[in-house]
């Protein structure tokens, strides 16, 4: 049986290490953390990771950034904060839950598959129209953003 975590709301001084586990470039970031909630993902007191939404509309969330420190990472904690975001948008009467990864980005594609996202749309040439340095992943480089899309019903 997997230990609970803890998502409490986080105000000021961003936790840019957490957020750079998620996202490459600290410009990216700040074109989004501004206008997202953030919240850090605790265990007894102690950090496990990082979780940013933010309101598209009253319908819509988008998931921004999500990481769980790498010790922490395959233990259920990333699925645990979907879950607890998926009933928190339920309980707001919001519709759906939308997230962004990239198009090489493996891992990240099963792992939010798993949660019960699917695959939605693409963002055309959104790592090269939005990142100053090539990203590589999996010895590919990133082009598209995938959009993967979780419907709510209440
Ligand atoms: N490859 C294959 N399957 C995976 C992977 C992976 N890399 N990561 C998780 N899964 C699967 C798990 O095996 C598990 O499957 P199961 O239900 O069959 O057992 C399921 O997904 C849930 O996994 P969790 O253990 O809950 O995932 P974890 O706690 O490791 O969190 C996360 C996943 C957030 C992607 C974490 O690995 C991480 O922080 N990675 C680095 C940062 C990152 O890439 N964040 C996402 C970027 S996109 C964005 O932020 C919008």
């Amino acid at each position: 049986m997997i230990e609970e975590v803890k998502l409490s709301k986080l105000e000021g001084e961003m936790p840019y290490d957490l957020l750079l586990l998620a996202d490459e470039s600290i410009t990216a970031i700040n074109r989004y953390i501004d206008q997202c909630e953030v919240y850090r993902v605790e265990r007894k007191e102690e950090t496990l990771g990082i979780l940013a939404i933010q309101y598209l509309s009253e319908r819509s969330v988008e998931i921004k950034n999500i990481a769980v420190r790498a010790e922490f990472q395959q233990q259920g904690i990333g699925k645990q904060c979907i879950d607890w975001l998926k009933d928190r948008c339920v309980q707001n009467g919001v519709e759906e839950i939308l997230v962004g990864t990239g198009d090489a980005s493996i891992g990240q594609l099963l792992f939010y598959q798993k949660c019960g996202f699917e695959v939605d749309s693409i963002r055309k040439s959104f790592f090269l129209n939005n990142y100053e340095s090539p990203i590589y992943e999996n010895g590919v480089q990133l082009k598209h953003m995938i959009v993967l899309k979780m419907e709510l019903s209440g």
